[in-house]
């Protein structure tokens, strides 16, 4: 296939483009200075004359708690950008694929936790969750041939190169080497996921014509303290993990009490989950220049 890649100086977009091409595909790389996904016409002006079978949507307005601030920024990014990119490949017959967020869950909806489902009500809150989720739902609603692929707290070693916001796994090692002590906020659940896996179920995703709403993270579920935790265990680093809550942590934005997402609709379509998250960091460090 050929495929057009937006966001490809992004953690997933550089974890992507090698898998791409190494799956037999023609991969072209489309950074933020190639194209701007909020400018219809400079967007059908890039990706006409490509003639692309698939567009890949990996470009967003990502800062959770600056999006409080700029919400007109982030809606026209992450709501504006993917109604214009599905517009284009209706009119056009092309695929597209575009990623959204674990944040459309706000709350739980009863006293117990069960991993959220494709099929489960949205209850978006705060400016860069309520601006994914209209993003995620322009894109099913406009483009009949489309993926649209929830994930949860990336960590991809682009990061180490400057590419977007940084990722936790980045902020954690950094703060251990300048603290003996971190707090860490341990009552929202999830599950962090590399790109570098994210990257391998997308491209086996992408090779079917199972187009619709997914679900893709690591496996299993941690809380942010938890995964401070087995960062330092990993990294050999002597740091002492205390535990807060959200409300001492104090953030801009609301964050999920629980967002972890089953993911088994994707694994239904793929042949299998993705990698337990033990196991993704560990090879995430592992890969990681010393
Ligand atoms: N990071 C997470 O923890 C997380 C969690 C859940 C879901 N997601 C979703 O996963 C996807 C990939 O995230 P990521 O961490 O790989 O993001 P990232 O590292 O921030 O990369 C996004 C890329 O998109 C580019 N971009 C931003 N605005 C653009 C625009 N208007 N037009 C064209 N390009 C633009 C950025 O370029 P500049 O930096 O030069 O602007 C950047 O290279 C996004 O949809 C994100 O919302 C991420």
């Amino acid at each position: 296939m050929r495929i057009a890649l937006i966001g490809s100086a992004g953690q997933l977009g550089s974890d992507l483009l090698p898998r791409l091409q190494t799956a037999g595909h023609e991969a072209i790389p489309l950074r933020h200075a190639d194209i701007e996904i909020t400018d219809a016409a400079n967007v059908a002006a890039v990706l006409e004359p490509l003639r692309p079978d698939l567009v890949l949507n990996t470009a967003a307005y990502n800062l959770v708690d600056k999006a409080e601030d700029e919400r007109d920024v982030a809606t026209l990014v992450n709501a504006g950008g993917p109604q214009i990119l599905a517009r284009l490949c209706e009119t056009r017959n092309w695929r597209l694929l575009h990623i959204s967020t674990d944040y459309v869950f706000a709350w739980a909806t009863g006293l117990t936790y069960r991993p959220w489902t494709e099929f489960d009500d949205a209850t978006a809150t705060g400016n860069y969750a309520i601006s994914k989720w209209a993003g995620e739902q322009l894109v099913l609603a406009e483009c009949s041939r489309s993926f649209v692929v929830r994930t949860c707290g990336l960590y991809g070693l682009a990061a180490l190169h400057g590419a977007g916001k940084g990722n936790f796994v980045e902020t954690m090692l950094r703060l251990g080497r300048e603290r003996r002590q971190i707090r860490v906020v341990d009552d929202q659940r999830c599950t962090p996921t590399s790109t570098a896996d994210l990257a391998e179920a997308l491209v086996k995703l992408i090779a079917t014509d199972a187009f619709g709403l997914y679900h893709a993270t690591n496996s299993g579920s941690m809380t942010w303290c938890e995964f401070a935790r087995e960062i330092f265990r990993l990294a050999k680093m002597d740091v002492e993990v205390i535990p807060i809550t959200t409300a001492e942590f104090g953030a801009m934005a609301k964050r999920p009490a629980y967002s972890v997402l089953d993911c088994s609709k994707l694994a239904s379509v793929i042949g299998g989950p993705l990698p337990d998250w033990h196991d993704a960091l560990a090879r995430y460090l592992a890969s990681r220049p010393a």
